[in-house]
């Protein structure tokens, strides 16, 4: 048993951040918070417990990416390009050396090394179409300790010849994944489908895709609504449907599980089928800008009562800070709000903070696991030290000045430490 004392900080919904100045967490050996609180009771609850004090350090929740690509993070900031040249262009000749089993190792070691160093925590991931580089990327999860779902890209129609699958392939080797790594580590290990979005995807497919998502209870990530080329390109290859998310429902690929990315273009039948589902939209603010996708209208489709994330969507998005998709998110809806005169349409910090931790848990149904710093949680944990973001090096002051100041000016120095179920899977200078 460790109690940790420092400053707690955490979200419990858009409007209510818990701060405890001397507070403390209870760990036990499983690595689930036993108790968390005012420093002097939690520590009367257990007294013979080792204490770690962290003070004048600050734990909050560990932060969830629930859209990244592994493969792709060797071609970040490759600047100048719309989504469709960009993927033929960088993207796809990068995903096709992951053929190479050592390499994708290598490169799960740096990514998720990466993640954890930056206070992540949980992240759900593309692979590629291999098998073997997919089967990598869990190997190097399990060992370096991080919370992940990750799933093989799909794609049987209009991929590039390398990066091209047979359907039954596809869904073959998906199914055998989520046999072996779905729920693994007692859920640390989760499986999501990926099929890469409809344009490469034939119906069969994704009807395939939707079965596998109800029989395993793996989820399903995919993009949607991204790029106004992108649409019009799914139109012409699926004018039966009624749009762009119809081509999901239709095919049996929407459900509560099922996460997409970016969602910026979407009409008012299109947002009622995804709340229906119980979907989630992964807002990618980054890569939105970076890529030149459009402004998703954030605050509107949180409003509507639409389950909404952040993800950084590497190597859209140029890094794989959820500090800096934090941001992202808070600066992108003030341009917005800005340009188009909209009233009360800005985002806080505290709210995307919100998204990035127990909004997050919520969509992926594990809100009684992490996204939070209560009783009975799992103890997944960033430790910050807020005097390296604020030029007086400030300690104590209100928690949402903090929270904005790590915010709006992280910097990959703040991070400390960080813990997976109890287990510190990144130290500062070790
Ligand atoms: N749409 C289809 N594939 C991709 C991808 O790899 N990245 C992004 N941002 N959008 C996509
Ligand atoms: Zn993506």
């Amino acid at each position: 048993m460790i109690l940790y004392r420092a400053h707690l900080l955490w979200s419990n919904s858009l409007t209510e951040l818990r701060d405890i100045e001397d507070g403390a967490l209870l760990v036990d050996e499983a690595g689930r918070i036993l108790a968390s609180g005012l420093f002097e009771e939690v520590a009367a609850q257990c007294p013979r417990a080792e204490i770690q004090d962290l003070r004048p350090h600050w734990i909050l929740p560990g932060l969830i990416d629930l859209h990244v690509h592994l493969p792709q993070y060797e071609s970040v900031a490759m600047d100048g390009l719309e989504l469709l040249p960009w993927l033929k262009t960088h993207i796809f000749p990068a995903e096709a050396r992951f053929a190479d089993a050592s390499l994708a190792k290598a490169a799960a070691q740096r990514f998720f090394g990466d993640l954890l160093s930056l206070g992540t925590t949980m992240a759900v991931v593309y692979s590629t179409i291999h098998q073997g580089a997919t089967d990598a990327a869990f190997i190097e999860a399990e060992r370096c300790g991080i919370r992940a779902a990750i799933g093989k890209v799909m794609m049987d129609q209009n991929a590039p010849d390398v990066l091209s699958e047979h359907t039954e392939t596809s869904l073959q080797q998906s199914g055998e994944l989520i046999q072996q790594w779905h729920g693994k580590d007692a859920g640390r290990l989760l499986y999501a489908l990926a099929p890469r979005f409809a344009p490469m995807c034939t119906p069969a497919l994704m009807r395939g895709v939707g079965s596998l998502s109800e029989k395993t209870g793996a989820y399903i990530q995919t993009h949607l609504a991204e790029n106004l080329d992108e649409i019009a390109w799914v139109g012409k290859l699926f004018p039966e449907c009624a749009n762009y998310t119809d081509v999901y429902r239709q095919h049996g690929m929407l459900n509560h599980r099922t996460l997409l990315g970016h969602g910026i273009h979407l009409d008012a039948s299109e947002r009622a089928m995804i709340r229906a589902a119980g979907a989630t939209i992964v807002h990618c603010p980054s890569s939105n800008a970076f890529l030149e996708s459009g402004v998703m209208p954030l605050r509107r489709w949180m409003e509507e009562g639409i389950s909404v994330g952040l993800g950084t969507d590497v190597a859209g998005g140029p890094t794989l800070s959820m500090w800096n998709e934090m941001a992202m998110a808070c600066t992108v809806s003030k341009i917005r709000s800005t340009l188009l005169k909209e009233t009360r349409a800005t985002v806080k910090p505290t709210e995307a903070f919100h998204l990035a931790t127990r909004a997050a848990a919520l969509s992926l149904g594990l809100s009684d696991r992490i996204g939070s710093l209560d009783n009975g949680m799992d103890a997944d944990f960033v430790v910050v030290d807020p005097r390296r973001v604020d030029p007086a090096e400030r300690n104590e002051d209100a928690a949402d000045r903090v929270l904005s100041r790590l915010i709006y000016r992280a910097d990959p120095r703040m991070v400390k430490a960080t813990f997976v179920r109890g287990k510190q899977c990144f130290a500062q200078g070790s």
